[in-house]
């Protein structure tokens, strides 16, 4: 790194007038914020300037290698074998990690797997994981390298030795209206990944209304971005892009989500959920060099529910970590919420479209996630739908059991619920959930 010494007003000047900045200048603000050496009002300049006028691919490759190198890269040497993760950038009822990552785990590959809490009215995996009692995320990072050399898998949240400059840009982007960007959140996403230790990566790009990018052109962009930034950082990467116009499955909610998440381990599960996890994790055993094709991965990962090691891997990952596995094994000895609530339909006819966005702040009302960062997340709060897009419904079926420890909270969510649906007449044609793959070799139409 460079200890050269540059006018930060100059750096600002030239990306607010859309030049390119050289990498040295990225690398020279990103340790000065690091270090406090400039204060936030000259880096959320620096920022809007960047959300507007954009950082080209270099720039960005530039920006990740400065808040990777802010923090330890760490080395996972003593685990032997090619370690894979899998990172998603979002959606309503993402369950997805806890299923895939003990499928991978127990098909050979070793999953070093560091993620975040909900943000917005997404969901996060460390919330999911939590809600099992007992379960902890925070480690240190020895303990970090120890869980994954016993396991062959760790489900951890991100240590202070992670990428700390992408803790603070993060939190300053999140109060200055800077944070859809793409090349801004590919930065923050793969500097986070390629610090923890992996070797392969495949990413879920998520578009809809659920999704942080609502559409699929932007989505694409995203995942070009980051596959770009992960070959270019030598770790092969892999980007499906997958469709979140409704919430992902039946469950939404951190322990409903675990429970969905169980049925999928012992070999059920909502369809959608399955057909994508598998993809997933089909992908990563490939990259994991234990299949050679992506469709033999995929064969593999639906051995491991059907044989059983998933289930199995999940129950020593979760006794590992602290939790309680006897309500793993019976999830019916862990009582539900007090308060369910039945959402009927107001007219029959056909759901062509939820709004996904709408229905992961109707979780977020009920308790399931923040509205401010130091709040307490309800593990059992949540709602569990019981149509989808496509299904036909009654007047006054039920769609949707909303899950609550406040009743106060009951009437809003409903009509949130209600408001979150559209019935019509007509059958809309059935969803693609996953519509491209994109890779090293460009952006490929997905054909199931
Ligand atoms: N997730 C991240 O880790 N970073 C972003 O910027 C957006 C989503």
């Amino acid at each position: 790194m460079s200890d050269q010494n540059f006018n930060v007003v100059s750096i600002i000047r030239k990306k607010r007038d859309g030049e390119e900045l050289s990498k040295e200048e990225i690398q020279f603000l990103v340790r000065a914020y690091t270090d406090d050496a400039i204060p936030d009002y000259q880096m959320s300049a620096f920022l809007m300037a960047s959300f507007l006028n954009g950082l080209n691919d270099t720039e960005a490759a530039a920006l990740t290698h400065s808040m990777l190198h802010s923090g330890i890269v760490v080395n996972l040497d003593e685990t032997p074998g090619i370690k894979v993760d899998k990172h998603s950038t979002g959606g309503v009822g993402d369950k997805l990690s806890l299923i895939l990552a003990p499928i991978v785990s127990a098909c050979g590959v070793p999953v070093p797997m560091i993620s975040g809490r909900g943000l917005g009215h997404t969901g996060g995996t460390l919330d999911k994981l939590e809600s099992v009692p007992g379960f902890t995320v925070d480690v240190t990072l020895d303990r970090y390298k120890e869980i994954l050399k016993r396991q062959n898998l760790v489900l951890v949240g991100q240590t202070e030795e992670i990428a700390p400059a992408d803790k603070r840009l993060y939190a300053l982007r999140d109060v200055t209206a800077t944070v859809e960007s793409i090349p801004l959140i590919a930065g923050s996403i793969m500097s986070k990944k390629l610090a923890e230790g992996i070797d392969a990566l495949v990413l879920d790009v998520k578009f809809g209304s659920g999704a942080f990018m609502k559409e699929l052109k932007d989505a694409q962009k995203l995942a070009e971005t980051l596959v770009g930034i992960g070959e270019q950082f030598g770790k092969e990467t892999i980007a499906y892009l997958t469709n979140m116009e409704q919430p992902l499955g039946n469950a939404v909610g951190n322990w409903l989500e675990v429970k969905e998440s169980i049925d999928c381990l012992n070999g059920g599960g909502p369809e959608d959920v399955m057909e994508i996890t598998h993809l997933l994790a089909g992908t990563m055993i490939y990259l994991g060099k234990k299949a050679d094709t992506i469709e033999e991965g995929i064969e593999k990962s639906h051995q491991a529910i059907e044989d059983g090691s998933a289930m199995q891997k999940w129950i020593d990952i979760v006794e590992e970590q602290g939790g309680d596995s006897s309500v793993v094994k019976d999830t019916s000895k862990y009582p539900p919420a007090s308060y369910m609530e039945p959402v009927k339909a107001d007219k029959s006819g056909y759901i062509t479209a939820m709004d996904a966005y709408a229905m992961g702040m109707v979780s977020v009302e009920l308790g399931a996630g923040r509205r401010a960062k130091e709040d307490d997340v309800d593990p059992k709060a949540g709602f569990m739908l019981h149509k989808k897009i496509g299904d036909e419904v009654k007047e006054n079926e039920t769609f949707a059991t909303l899950h609550t420890n406040n009743n106060e909270i009951l009437n809003k969510a409903t009509s949130g619920m209600k408001k979150a649906i559209t019935i019509s007449d007509k059958k809309p044609p059935a969803i693609k959930h996953i519509a491209y793959k994109v890779d090293k070799d460009g952006v490929h139409k997905y054909e199931s």
